[in-house]
């Protein structure tokens, strides 16, 4: 935990396999794991999405109170845990004692998931899959030493800093993990309504990755061309049914974002052969 601000992360790693992960194209992505059928960002999730053959996964990391990375999309716990309340005012300790099983949507079937730490997807990745880790804009501190640092820390710890990416909605995030690691693949976010700037904002944060809404590139498709004249790879969330697939597939998205991994995967292996 004391690395100086600015140490370089990631150095010295051997080169990855060429056709394994993200580095396969086209690609899908386990979006908060096999999302559809376990309670996403749960370990429970991960695991199912890494059972069905998921070589990239996507999570959401938020801080708590007292500094933990915490692997949750909403700022508040009260969606998918039977908490309440924003999880930045909550320590670890008591985020940890929430149950996870979102039972709203998977009623008791997940009872006793927990809100797992983002070391614990990394070991859980390790030598398995590839993941895309989104930092989620109100984690950002104002200083720089945040979560942005704590999360390259945790992939550190791991052994895992040659198998993450960074995402975000958030440019100053990107430009505060390049900053500390400079291998480390980014992507930046963008929502249906967001800047049509896309390639200028994600060139000006040396991202390598835009990553759209799929409902705005099945209405504009160019972005993808665009994207790649300018050297972007296209990441697209969430394509949950084969009916939107094929045209991303036929379009050259490179990194396709799914809650129903398991489900699509065929899909994707019967273009391959
Ligand atoms: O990172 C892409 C995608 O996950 C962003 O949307 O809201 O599902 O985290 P969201
Ligand atoms: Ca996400």
């Amino acid at each position: 935990m004391n690395e100086p601000m600015g140490a370089p992360f990631g150095d010295n790693q051997p080169d990855r396999r060429p056709d394994w992960g993200w580095n396969r194209r086209p690609f899908l992505i386990a979006h908060r794991g096999y999302s559809s059928r376990a309670p996403e960002n749960t370990l429970a999730s991960f695991e199912m999405a890494l059972r069905a053959g998921a070589e990239v996964l996507e999570c959401d990391v938020q801080l708590t109170r007292d500094g933990a990375v915490a692997v949750m999309h909403d700022p508040d716990v009260d969606r998918t845990t039977d908490g309440k309340g924003p999880l930045q005012q909550k320590s670890w300790a008591q985020v940890r004692a929430l149950d996870a099983g979102y039972s709203d949507r998977f009623g008791d079937a997940f009872a006793g998931q927990r809100v797992p730490r983002l070391e614990e997807v990394l070991d859980l990745a390790r030598h398995r899959a590839q993941v895309f880790i989104e930092i989620k804009p109100e984690a950002l501190g104002s200083g720089p030493g945040g979560i942005e640092l704590e999360t390259l820390r945790a992939a550190e710890r791991t052994r895992m800093m040659q198998d993450i990416g960074v995402l975000s909605f958030a440019p100053l995030a990107l430009q505060r993990v390049h900053s500390h690691a400079g291998s480390v693949p980014l992507g930046l976010v963008f929502r249906w309504w967001r800047s049509r700037r896309l390639v200028a904002e994600a060139l000006a944060v040396e991202a390598d990755y835009i990553v759209v809404y799929a409902a705005r590139l099945l209405r504009k498709p160019d972005i993808v061309q665009d994207a790649r004249a300018h050297g972007l790879k296209v990441g697209a969330y969430v394509v949950d049914s084969n009916e939107h697939l094929q045209p991303m597939l036929a379009w050259g998205v490179d990194g396709i974002a799914t809650n129903c991994f398991g489900d699509l995967l065929p899909a994707l292996e019967e273009r391959e052969q």
